[in-house]
């Protein structure tokens, strides 16, 4: 068989991991693994490939970014074309996997509901793919956060400071809750559980009144404005795909204004920004990303196509592509809850 991988959307520690995982267990068996540059726009006309081998998966694991590229890339743009990638498919492939977020995969779902042979890869550091425990990139993304917030914390402990830290996340607070968790984050502000600045605030007065001269709020990107009493920004710059480049709203810069503002408390502004998707993967990622890779690749074997592989209760299943992009996951209440009972 001949085999194409591809990764799409935003890049994520592990997308390596799962490359190298499609690769060495298709070449094992004898299939030729063409990697596809740069996402869906590598399958535009000609295919933009190169043949992937021992040597060029070999040393990849533990590397950051993908090795295929990856743009964000707008199929419904008339120079681009779902027709035109389904057509690529079906002349140069036997199978395709795709490795991305809910964008990628709901156009691997319609390529396969057009009879395309694809299996996709659960990716996205958001992590707010339906159905699955386990999303590429998510546990690196946490740890990240967490170490900033660990950092911060001296810092701001020193010059009794208020300090603001944004998170990606884009709809969901995942990131931001999480990382927030794990890192001790005084106050967490996620669009899933809106609060005004107000609460905010009061929650920051009552630390300094009970003896703490500091505070760590972390703020994910996706919060309104509106919910802080503000109007989101007419001429927010949007990304290839049309949507808002969150961080560009600078959320957490307002609500830090605000604070200061209000309380007098000095108080900075933390935005980890891409440092959260970049650099090399932790251990669960490196693991769980080889998990879903080798079961693509086994997918694939079985003639399983339109499906994808999940983590649920610690085992990896094959389910329907739709199953992933349906629903947005968001926070559950009883894990924000957990966070918000140590503030
Ligand atoms: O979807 C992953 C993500 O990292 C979001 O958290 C963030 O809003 C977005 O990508 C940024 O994307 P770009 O690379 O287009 O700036």
């Amino acid at each position: 068989m001949r085999i194409g991988v591809l990764t799409a959307g935003g890049d994520a520690p592990g997308l390596n991991a799962a490359v190298r995982a499609i690769g060495r267990s298709a070449l094992a068996e004898g299939h030729d693994v063409i990697g596809v540059h740069d996402g869906w726009a590598g399958l535009i006309g000609t295919p933009n490939t190169y043949a992937l081998d021992r040597a060029s998966l070999a040393g990849i694991l533990p590397q950051g970014g993908t090795i295929l590229g990856s743009v964000r890339f707008d199929l419904d743009h008339p120079d681009g074309g779902r027709d035109r990638v389904l057509a690529t498919i079906n002349d140069h492939f036997d199978a395709l996997i795709a490795i991305g977020g809910d964008g990628t995969l709901n156009v691997a779902r319609w390529l396969a509901d057009h009879g395309a042979p694809v299996v996709g890869v659960p990716k996205t550091l958001d992590n707010d793919l339906a159905a699955t425990e386990y999303c590429i990139g998510f546990d690196t993304a946490v740890g990240v956060v967490a170490e900033a917030l660990d950092r911060l914390h001296t810092t701001a402990a020193s010059h009794h400071r208020i300090i603001v830290v944004e998170t990606m996340g884009r709809a969901t607070g995942w990131v931001a809750t999480l990382g927030g968790l794990a890192g001790g984050a005084d106050f967490i502000v996620i669009p899933e559980f809106p609060v005004t600045i107000d609460a905010v605030e009061a929650h920051v007065r009552r630390r300094h009144s009970a003896g703490s001269s500091f505070s760590i709020v972390v703020v994910a990107e996706g919060v309104t404005l509106a919910s802080f009493g503000s109007a989101e920004p007419d001429d927010a710059p949007v990304d290839q795909l049309g949507r808002v480049q969150l961080a560009r709203r600078s959320v957490g810069h307002h609500l830090a204004e605000e604070l200061e503002r209000r309380t007098g408390f000095d108080t900075r502004t933390a935005v980890l920004g891409y440092v959260q998707r970049g650099g090399t993967p932790s251990a669960y990622d490196r693991i769980n990303a080889t998990r879903v890779g080798a079961a693509a690749y086994d997918a694939v074997r079985a003639g399983l196509f339109g499906s994808v592989p999940i983590l649920r209760g610690g085992e990896i299943e094959c389910v329907p592509l739709a199953d992933v992009t349906a629903t947005v996951k968001v926070v559950p209440r009883e894990i924000y809850d957990l966070a918000t009972r140590f503030f």
